[in-house]
C-alpha cells in the first residue's frame, strides 16, 4: 500500500496540462469526495500499527503534493489567459494615450483660411490631377506659350492632356467655370512640379489661391486685402508690390512683407534686406474671365496665389 501511495506521489509531481478541464479531472481524482486521498486515509485504521507512522506520512506528503499541483496550474493556467486573452488584463492601469499635434503645413493652411474667411471669402477645392486647359489654357499659357516652363510638369503618363497641377490657380478657372461674380474664394491643397529635392524646395508642395471676381474690382481693392492679411498673418503691416510677370494677371505683382533686421535669423532669411517675398498677384486678366465664361466688361477681379510650406518653415522655424 505505502508503495502505491509513493507511485501516485510520483505521478502527482510528474502531472501537467494546460486546461482547467484536466485540472478539474485532476482534483476529482485525487481530492474528490470519492478521491483517492479518501480512500487511502479510510485504509488507515487497518494499517498495522509499525506502518502507521509512515503511512499517515506518506498520505499526508501526497494530499499536500496534490493540491500544490491543483493550485499552481489553476495559477499559470490564468497567468496565460489574461496575457493571451482578446482584452488583457483588465484590471491593469491604461497605456497613456498621447495627443497628437497638426502638421505646420496644416497649421498654417488653417490660420490662413480663417483669416479669408473672416472677410468673406470661402474656400473651395479642386482636382490634384488636372487637364491642360484649367492649369495652363484657360490661364492664358496656350501651348507653346514660354512661361510654361517656369513650371516643370509631371504628366500623366504619355498623355499630355493629363498632368499633376502645377499651381492650385487651375481652382479659379474651376471656380468661375462654375459661379458668376460675385466670387471671392481661396483654394488650399497640394501642388507638383518636377523640381530637384532640397531642403528648400520639393517636387511636391502646398498653395493657396485667392480670388475676388465682382464690378468694380480695383488694384487698391487688392492692395488693402494684402495689407490685412499680412497684418493678421505676420502682425507686419508693411508691405511693398514689386512689378512682375504672370500670364493671367495683368497687371501683375510679386509681395513683399518688411520682416524688419532684428534678429540674426532676420537677415539670414530676408537675405539682408529686411524684406520678404511671400506670394504673387494681380488683376485677372480679362482674357482668363472671358476663358472661364465671365464678361470683362462689367467685372473684374484680383488674384494671389502663396506657398504655405515657406511660410510654414519661415514661422515654424
Ligand atoms: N500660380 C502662381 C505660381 O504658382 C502664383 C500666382 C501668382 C497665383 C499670381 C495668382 C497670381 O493667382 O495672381 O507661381
Amino acid at each position: 500500500m505505502i508503495d502505491k501511495i509513493k507511485e501516485h506521489i510520483a505521478l502527482v509531481e510528474a502531472f501537467s496540462t494546460a486546461t482547467k478541464a484536466e485540472v478539474e479531472d485532476f482534483r476529482i481524482k485525487y481530492l474528490g469526495s470519492k478521491g483517492l486521498l479518501k480512500e487511502f486515509f479510510a485504509a488507515f485504521k487497518n494499517v498495522n500499527d509499525d506502518q502507521k507512522k509512515e503511512f499517515g506520512q506518506v498520505v499526508n506528503t501526497l494530499k499536500n503534493a496534490a493540491q500544490d499541483k491543483v493550485t499552481s496550474l489553476k495559477e499559470h493556467i490564468d497567468a496565460s489567459q489574461e496575457i493571451s486573452g482578446v482584452y488583457g488584463d483588465l484590471s491593469r492601469p491604461g497605456a497613456p494615450i498621447s495627443l497628437g499635434s497638426r502638421h505646420p503645413i496644416s497649421i498654417v493652411k488653417n490660420k490662413i483660411t480663417s483669416i479669408f474667411s473672416n472677410i468673406g471669402f470661402n474656400v473651395s477645392e479642386g482636382p490634384e490631377i488636372e487637364d491642360d486647359w484649367h492649369n495652363f489654357t484657360a490661364l492664358n499659357l496656350p501651348e507653346y506659350h514660354p512661361a510654361r516652363d517656369m513650371q516643370d510638369t509631371f504628366f500623366v503618363q504619355t498623355n499630355p492632356d493629363v498632368l499633376l497641377r502645377t499651381h492650385t490657380s487651375s481652382v479659379q478657372v474651376r471656380y468661375m467655370e462654375d459661379n458668376q461674380p460675385p466670387i471671392r474664394t481661396i483654394s488650399p491643397g497640394r501642388v507638383y512640379r518636377n523640381e530637384a529635392i532640397s531642403a528648400r524646395s520639393h517636387c511636391f508642395f502646398h498653395q493657396v489661391e485667392g480670388l475676388y471676381v465682382d464690378k468694380g474690382v480695383s488694384f487698391a481693392d487688392l492692395k488693402q486685402t494684402l495689407e490685412f492679411f499680412t497684418t493678421e498673418m505676420f502682425g507686419k503691416s508693411k508691405i511693398r508690390l514689386r512689378p512682375s510677370y504672370f500670364p493671367f494677371t495683368e497687371p501683375s505683382a510679386e509681395v513683399d512683407v518688411y520682416w524688419g533686421l532684428e534678429t540674426e535669423t532676420d537677415y539670414k532669411i530676408t537675405k539682408g534686406t529686411g524684406w520678404l517675398e511671400i506670394m504673387g498677384c494681380g488683376m485677372v486678366d480679362p482674357n482668363v474671365l472671358k476663358n472661364c465664361g465671365i464678361d470683362p466688361e462689367i467685372y473684374s477681379g484680383f488674384a494671389f496665389g502663396m506657398g504655405i510650406d515657406r511660410i510654414a518653415m519661415l514661422l515654424h522655424q
